[in-house]
């Protein structure tokens, strides 16, 4: 649906993971799909992934063959971690599914340690009014087609469409994720807003 593009944005998103310098702490990659976070991150010990989906986790496994990853089959609503566990947790393009948001922020604030972080990355829709009309255009009208021609599935890149529309704005998100008790640092836009970067702290 980015047309390639996400690749540099994980790559930017695994460089603010690695610029927070935790040393030996653990990482928690939520929904963590076919393990691209931990595949592109420069470390290979102390990493956890929970997806609910355990078909991902086999290909993570051998993609991340060399690396020490503990993997739990799970939703972000209800995680089998103890409380204060994590330096970092991360999620891309994961927080769009969660069933109930509130309960996953939850969640993540009480496995986050102290000043840990919580970053996630998601689709968003554009801010600025001259991107938005062809944005809407390709997310309900192409992005559809061209789902349906090339991944003979249109229902699928429907529902990503629908759920991008859906998904609440910068300012409502943040609110949701901080009635959960973490504090906002900061929002990275590409895009004027149609993929972000948002970074929180558990003060
Ligand atoms: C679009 S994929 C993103 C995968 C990976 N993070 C990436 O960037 O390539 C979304 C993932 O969210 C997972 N997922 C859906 N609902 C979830 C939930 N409630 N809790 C955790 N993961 C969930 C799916 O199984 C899927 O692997």
């Amino acid at each position: 649906m980015s047309l390639g593009v996400h690749r540099l944005w994980k790559k930017y998103y695994v460089n603010l993971i690695e610029n927070l310098h935790i040393s030996s702490e653990n990482i928690l990659d939520i929904a963590s799909g076919t393990g691209d976070i931990f595949y592109s991150l420069n470390r290979s010990k102390n990493l956890f992934a929970i997806d609910p989906i355990s078909e991902m986790h086999s290909i993570s496994k051998v993609k991340n063959s060399k690396k020490s990853i503990s993997y739990e089959t799970g939703f972000a609503e209800k995680m089998p971690y103890k409380k204060n566990y994590f330096q970092v947790i991360s999620c891309t393009y994961g927080v769009r599914n969660f069933e109930n948001r509130n309960k996953a922020f939850s969640e993540i604030t009480r496995c986050l340690k102290k000043n840990g972080y919580f970053l996630f990355m998601e689709f968003g829709k554009p801010k600025r009014d001259l991107l938005l009309e062809p944005f809407n255009l390709y997310l309900n009208k192409w992005l559809p087609l061209i789902g349906s021609i090339v991944a003979k599935d249109r229902h699928s890149y429907k529902y990503l469409a629908e759920s991008i529309q859906n998904f609440p704005s910068q300012d409502n998100i943040i609110m949701q994720a901080e009635s959960t008790g973490l504090t906002h640092q900061k929002t990275i836009d590409f895009l004027s807003g149609a993929n972000n970067i948002y970074i929180f702290k558990k003060l």
